[in-house]
C-alpha cells in the first residue's frame, strides 16, 4: 500500500514539474548508479549488483560485485570496490590487471577511458580494449591532467575535476592522444556524454544541465541549460533519444522531449 501512494505521489511530481516528459521506468531496489549506451541499459545498485534492462524488469548482469558500470562502443567496463577494473566477457565480468580505477567510460569512439583514487586521467586505447578476450594485463595511457569524473562520447570527452571544474578534449580513440584540454563555464560534480554526443551534468545540488551548442566546428559547445527537475538527481545518462535518470531516493526515470 505504501509503495502504491508512493508511486502515485511520484506520477503527480512527475507531470506537474517536467520540461521532458518523465515516466517511471522499471524499478530495482537501492539503485545507485546507470549508464546506457549502444540500447543497452546497465547499473549498479548499493550492494554492488549489476543489472541490466530487458523489456520491464532488471535482470543480474555476472556474477561480479561493481561499484560503478558503463556500457559504450568499447563493451561493458565496470569497477569494483578495490578500484579493481572489469570487462564483461563471456558471459561475465573478467578482471582487466594493469591499473586500479575508481570509474571507467566506455562511451568512447571504443576507447575506454577512466579516473583512479589520486584522479589521475587513464585511456585504453580502442584495439587494446576490444581485444580483451580473457583476464590478463593491459597498459594504459596515462593523460595529463586531473580529473574525478570522465566521460566520452563520439564529438570528444568530458571530464570534472575535484574542484568542480568542467574540461572537453578530444582523444584519439587509436593512440589516446589529447587534443588539449579546454575549461568551460559552470560546475558539477558529473558528467555523462550520450552515444549520440549529447552532454549532461548533475551538479552537487543533485541539478541536471545540458550543454547547448555542441557542433563540430563547436565540439566543447556554448552554455549550459538547465533542465529543471524537481527532485535531486544522483545520476544521469542518455542515450538513443531518452534520458535515464536515478533521483536521490533511487527512483529510476526515463524522459524524452
Ligand atoms: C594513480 O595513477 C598514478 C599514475 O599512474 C599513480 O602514480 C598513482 O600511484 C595512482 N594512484 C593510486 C592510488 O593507485
Ligand atoms: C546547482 O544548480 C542550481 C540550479 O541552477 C543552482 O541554483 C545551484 O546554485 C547550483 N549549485 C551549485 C553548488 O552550483
Amino acid at each position: 500500500m505504501k509503495a502504491v501512494s508512493t508511486f502515485l505521489v511520484l506520477l503527480n511530481f512527475l507531470t506537474s514539474c517536467y520540461g521532458w516528459t518523465c515516466t517511471a521506468a522499471p524499478q530495482q531496489l537501492d539503485a545507485a548508479q546507470l549508464d546506457a549506451g549502444e540500447g543497452m541499459v546497465v547499473m549498479t545498485d548499493k550492494l554492488s549488483n549489476v543489472f541490466f534492462l530487458s523489456g520491464s524488469s532488471w535482470s543480474k548482469l555476472g556474477s561480479v560485485p561493481l561499484k560503478h558500470v558503463s556500457v559504450g562502443p568499447a563493451g561493458i567496463w565496470g569497477v569494483n570496490h578495490n578500484e579493481r577494473v572489469f570487462k564483461f566477457a563471456a558471459g561475465d565480468f573478467i578482471p582487466v590487471l594493469g591499473l586500479e580505477l575508481k570509474q571507467v567510460d566506455a562511451g568512447g569512439e571504443s576507447q575506454v577511458v577512466g579516473v583512479n583514487v589520486s584522479n589521475t586521467i587513464h585511456c585504453l586505447d580502442a584495439s587494446k580494449a576490444l581485444s580483451i578476450k580473457q583476464q590478463g594485463l593491459v597498459t594504459w595511457n596515462t593523460l595529463e591532467g586531473q580529473l574525478m569524473y570522465f566521460s566520452c562520447g563520439p564529438n570528444g570527452c568530458w571530464g570534472v575535476n575535484s574542484f568542480q571544474q568542467i574540461y572537453f578534449t578530444k582523444v584519439s580513440p587509436n593512440s589516446c592522444g589529447i587534443s588539449g584540454w579546454t575549461k568551460t563555464d559552470g560546475a558539477a560534480v558529473k558528467v555523462e556524454v550520450g552515444t549520440d554526443g549529447r552532454v549532461f551534468v548533475v551538479n552537487s545540488s543533485g541539478n541536471l544541465y545540458e550543454r547547448m551548442g555542441i557542433s563540430d566546428s563547436v565540439p566543447q559547445g556554448t552554455g549550459w541549460s538547465n533542465v529543471d527537475f524537481c527532485l535531486p538527481i544522483k545520476h544521469a545518462s542518455y542515450d538513443l533519444g531518452r534520458l535515464w535518470l536515478v533521483t536521490e531516493g533511487g527512483v529510476i526515470l526515463a524522459c524524452t522531449n
